[in-house]
């Protein structure tokens, strides 16, 4: 079942009804989207040690081992998704995914990631480690800090005994099937 208009302007209610229900179950997939677009990470190290998607598993196995909540473990395992997207800001792409479905503050954390990460690596290219101190007085800078010393910079090693991504299937799962926005997104066009 389609709705019958052809401009949103000719559009009545029941189109709408079947527009939502359509986009409810397409919502209920978002899982199985996400983790296929995971595996497309698979393959190119681009010059590093491991590809993104080992790099991605492994950091999320080392948030875990930390003891790090569920939210965490989840940036974790997503924080490098948009790298083949939008290779020049991919944070973004992580952030946006997980925004309806996580604590603002984690939200932050994974927007912030690269620049926080570049402590590590800027100034190899003549650019100011510490430009991440800017955000010292921020209410997540020190789990950000965590992030990426403890679990994201170190989670390039081969030799290191990475959790596969069927153990995180649930916990994706968990954190992406919460209502978004806490429920409070559109209004549902059925109860009208
Ligand atoms: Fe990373």
């Amino acid at each position: 079942m389609s709705a019958t208009f052809t401009r949103f302007d000719h559009s009545q209610a029941d189109d709408w009804c079947k527009i939502d229900a359509h986009f409810r179950d397409y919502r209920e997939g978002i899982v199985e989207r996400v983790i296929n677009h995971l595996l497309r990470l698979e393959g190119d190290t681009h010059g590093y040690p491991v590809d993104r998607y080992i790099h991605c598993l492994q950091t999320a196995t080392r948030a875990e081992r930390a003891g790090a909540d569920e939210e965490i473990i989840v940036c974790a395992l997503l924080h490098d998704i948009g790298d083949d997207l939008a290779p020049d800001n991919h944070a973004e792409i992580a952030a946006a995914i997980l925004e309806p479905f996580i604590d603002p503050y984690n939200v932050w954390m994974i927007r912030h990631h690269e620049l926080f990460q570049g402590y590590h690596y800027r100034h190899f290219y003549g650019l100011d480690r510490h430009a991440r101190d800017a955000f010292r007085d921020h209410p997540a800078y020190a789990r950000t800090v965590r992030f990426c010393d403890e679990w994201d910079q170190t989670s390039f090693d081969p030799d290191y005994d990475t959790l596969p991504l069927e153990h995180f299937r649930p916990v994706l799962e968990r954190v992406l099937g919460r209502p978004p926005f806490e429920g409070a997104g559109l209004p549902d066009v059925r109860s009208e």
